[in-house]
């Protein structure tokens, strides 16, 4: 059985009050499921991520980073390390976030940089794929998904594997208010699924738990947490409301 996973990416969103206001409320709201039937994770932006893990420190919600740099230390200005991720309390660290591969550039080689070190710092990667709304209406939402996976997942052993969570986002319903239909989303996680067992082996594909990501909200949670292959949902716009987000991991408990 896979334990659902909940987690709530606020992006460039909230600030130093916020932040903590957003991060008791989901802690007090989720007290009886966060962390037992459900895992709840919070994913801050860095400046707030100490106070925010402060904040759940104790409740059954986990903290997350948004993204992680692949050296340890030196001479990387703006960047932050896996150590500094662990001082702060992260037990998670997205990688390949849409917005990170398509408005910053980074590429699947840069993901799995940042996959790898995460994983061999202790950290639990949330990975991050979804294609553009032209390669699904041009028919290559498998292929472009494969590639991300592959090359994504290049190096990492199946003990690792174990340890990260994949998230099925299709950029194009993204904070756009377009959601997958449940059925879009179930072909893509089985075929994520698929893939995975073919890469590693099948007991493991068993094991990973695939979140869905794109326009998630209380209205839609259940029915795409009702799909078989669908085990989580990670959340942008309607993690930013304590009442929504709470609303959403009811729906999945
Ligand atoms: P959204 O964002 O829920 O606002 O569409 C999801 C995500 O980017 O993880």
């Amino acid at each position: 059985m896979r334990t659902p996973f909940i987690a709530g990416n606020w992006k460039m969103n909230t600030d130093s009050q916020s932040a903590v206001e957003l991060a008791k409320a989901v802690a007090a709201g989720s007290v009886d499921i966060a962390g037992k039937a459900v895992d709840v994770a919070v994913i801050p932006p860095f400046v707030y991520l100490q106070s925010v893990g402060q904040a759940v420190a104790g409740s059954g919600v986990a903290l997350g980073s948004q993204d992680v740099y692949t050296e340890s230390k030196g001479a990387f200005t703006g960047e932050i390390s896996t150590s500094m991720l662990k001082d702060v309390g992260c037990e998670y660290v997205l990688c390949g976030h849409s917005e990170r591969r398509h408005v910053i550039g980074e590429t699947n080689e840069l993901v799995n940089k940042k996959l790898s070190t995460a994983l061999a710092a202790g950290l639990l990667p949330i990975f991050c794929v979804g294609e553009l709304i032209e390669q699904r209406q041009g028919d290559k939402t498998e292929q472009v998904v494969t590639e991300q996976i592959k090359k994504g997942l290049a190096g990492v052993s199946a003990e690792d594997m174990e340890k990260v969570t994949l998230a099925y986002e299709p950029v194009w319903a993204i904070g756009t208010g377009l959601t997958a239909t449940p059925d879009q989303a179930q072909q893509v996680h089985a075929f994520i699924r698929k893939l995975i067992s073919e890469l590693y082996n099948e007991q493991l594909a068993e094991k990973t738990r695939i979140q869905y990501g794109g326009s998630a909200k209380p209205g839609n949670a259940a029915e795409l947490m009702g799909q078989p292959d669908v085990d989580g949902l990670l959340v942008g716009g309607a993690s930013l409301k304590a009442e929504d987000f709470i609303g959403i991991i009811n729906a999945a408990g």
